[in-house]
């Protein structure tokens, strides 16, 4: 017999398909520009939407639309928030999922305070600092990056779990049922889905569940094919029922007996210990607004926060969204918080992290006077970059989401979370659908070494049992006068924090609406490598030279990140938008 959860779980998949269709078609007379037309000809004001009662913006319209069906169906924030994060497992598998982490921020109306959960994967028990070091001493190319042996313990379903249980309305089951609809009866691949499935196909195609899974037989999805995932569905269908059979039944036991036939080191004990942890986020004032962003074990929030104060009061308007000034002054902080991040940030349970030191005002005030307006400072290099490190910097890699949800009643949850890597370590659990994360890269392999994105790290950020990984996720809320008015993320990996702090900059400081604040070209800066990011198209030469002139190497690249925004406008709107550089979508009604 059939317990009533379990029918209400069987039941709840084809109802919520036809929903989810219901909703697309909808949406799709109310905005006659479709996506792949807002796509080609990156318009960045087809993805905004307005509206009162609610909104989800996600990376992927069909997330959004399980946000939003959850939200018409009474859910508030949290319940949406969690729908969307669940559906983004199913149809960006390549981005973020219940075999990675994340950071979610939350912002309760009855309160009016910010809460911070981390639920980012952590170091296994045997995991140990020279893990990924040779005899030599010598980092072992993408030890921390393929397979088993780069995965961390995944916290997405417990997160997702402790903060619906404490704050959600709707049954857990009634949220999870828009993702196994979606991977039961499967989705429509995208051409950003191909391309991803492209980039890591070598690695993908050594693991045989992951093959079978997102190849047909190795060869690639064209984009409008279907992709269904019937051993996620299952999976997902288990954690419907019950959350912690992904930490200690059955989904447990499964990820545990993987890692043990493919040298992975996460065990059941490990498992079974995951706990997320309820963080006070870091939060300061900048002009008449509070910022609160997410706390060490990221380095998103403590670094967000410098740069704004860094920035201070100057009439950054005045000088010009896009001047040389400008973005000089942006580069030169953003170089200086790099550096102490890579210094400085690690796992606050493990190191003590400077955090109120470093977003103080009167540090601030010490770099901002270190500053030269005519003049780069160069980077002091720990130890230089290689060029093959350089060169997997310029590509654009989709690891990463975030989605941003409000409610009628104005609780907010910005949530940003990954697998890492693109497709993560490129390996599922067998029998799980579950795509494994490649977290572990996000430690310092060793001092001085540069991680996939660039980023160089010491001994606070050194692998240790149990210790969580350093991150770049910002999830950001922002209030004015004590009420919502933006929140926003993006993925990105080490330009999350810099494309977060201008989408902040070019709302709050700009008066920009919010499609054109996600939407507009960025630079970015991590003191090493000692180059000045700027988007192929998105700065005019005069000004380049210009930068150039002050000592700025300068490196043009195409559009990075993929971020997304809800803003509340002063007459009461919801103003919500995605990226022009994805494929996301806001939902609202
Ligand atoms: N995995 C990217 C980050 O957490 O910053």
């Amino acid at each position: 017999m059939l317990s009533k959860l379990s029918k209400k779980i069987l039941i709840y998949p084809l109802f919520l398909t036809v929903m989810l269709y219901a909703c697309q078609q909808q949406q799709q007379t109310h905005q006659p520009q479709s996506q792949s037309q807002s796509q080609s000809q990156k318009k960045p004001n087809l993805q905004q939407q307005r509206s009162t009662q609610g909104m989800a913006v996600s990376a992927h319209p069909l997330a959004s639309d399980a946000g939003l069906l959850v939200l018409r169906q009474g859910g508030n924030a949290v319940d949406a928030a969690v729908a969307t994060a669940l559906a983004i497992s199913v149809v960006e598998p390549f981005s973020a999922g219940i075999g990675g982490g994340g950071f979610l921020l939350l912002r309760r109306a009855e309160t009016g305070t910010v809460q911070a959960l981390d639920f980012r994967e952590r170091a296994p028990r045997r995991a140990k600092r020279d893990m990924y070091l040779d005899k030599q001493g010598k980092v072992r190319q993408k030890a921390s990056l393929d397979g088993h042996l780069a995965t961390g313990i995944p916290g997405t379903v417990a997160g997702l779990d402790t903060v619906h249980r404490e704050y959600g309305k709707l049954p857990w089951a009634a949220v999870v049922a828009p993702a196994i609809a979606l991977a039961e009866k499967g989705f429509p691949v995208s051409s950003r889905f191909t391309k991803a499935v492209e980039s890591r196909l070598d690695v993908i195609n050594k693991n045989r569940a992951a093959r079978e899974i997102f190849t047909k037989s190795g060869v690639l999805y064209k984009p409008g094919e279907v992709l269904i995932q019937r051993d996620l569905a299952r999976t997902l269908g288990k954690i419907a029922i019950d959350p912690q059979s992904f930490y200690r039944g059955n989904i447990a036991r499964a990820i545990a007996s993987d890692m043990t036939k493919n040298g992975g080191l996460i065990t059941l004990r490990d498992l079974k210990n995951y706990t997320p942890i309820w963080r006070n986020p870091v939060c300061g004032n900048f002009r008449t607004y509070e910022i609160c962003a997410m706390s060490p074990p990221s380095s998103g929030g403590v670094h967000l926060l410098q740069i704004l104060n860094i920035l201070g009061d100057t009439d950054l308007k005045k000088l010009g969204q896009k001047s040389p000034d400008t973005l000089h002054l942006l580069a030169e902080s953003m170089r200086i918080a790099y550096a102490d991040r890579s210094e400085h940030l690690g796992d606050p349970d493990f190191v003590s992290v400077p955090v109120k030191a470093i977003t103080s005002l009167s540090y601030a005030k010490l770099r901002r006077s270190q500053i030269q307006m005519s003049k780069a400072k160069p980077s002091i290099e720990v130890k230089a970059v290689d060029t093959q490190t350089l060169s997997r910097f310029v590509h654009e890699s989709p690891e990463t989401t975030h989605l941003t949800v409000v409610d009628k009643e104005r609780n907010v949850v910005s949530l940003t979370f990954t697998v890492n890597g693109g497709f993560g370590a490129g390996a599922v659990a067998a029998g799980t659908g579950i795509l494994l994360n490649n977290e572990m890269d996000d430690f310092a392999a060793a001092p001085g070494v540069p991680n996939l994105f660039g980023l160089v790290g010491g001994d606070a950020n050194a692998i240790a049992p149990r210790k969580t990984p350093l991150s770049s996720m910002t999830p950001v809320i922002v209030t004015e006068n004590g009420k919502f008015r933006l929140a926003a993320g993006s993925p990105g990996g080490s330009t999350i924090i810099t494309t977060v702090l201008q989408i902040v900059l070019n709302a709050l400081v700009y008066d920009m609406n919010v499609s054109e604040a996600v939407s507009a070209p960025r630079i970015h800066h991590q003191w090493l490598p000692d180059r000045l990011m700027v988007e192929k198209g998105g700065f005019d030469a005069t000004t380049l030279d210009d930068l150039r002139r002050r000592g700025h190497m300068i490196q043009q690249r195409d559009g990075w990140g993929n971020a997304n925004a809800i803003v509340l406008t002063s007459d009461g709107w919801l103003e919500g938008a995605a990226d022009r550089r994805g494929e996301g979508v806001a939902r609202g009604f």
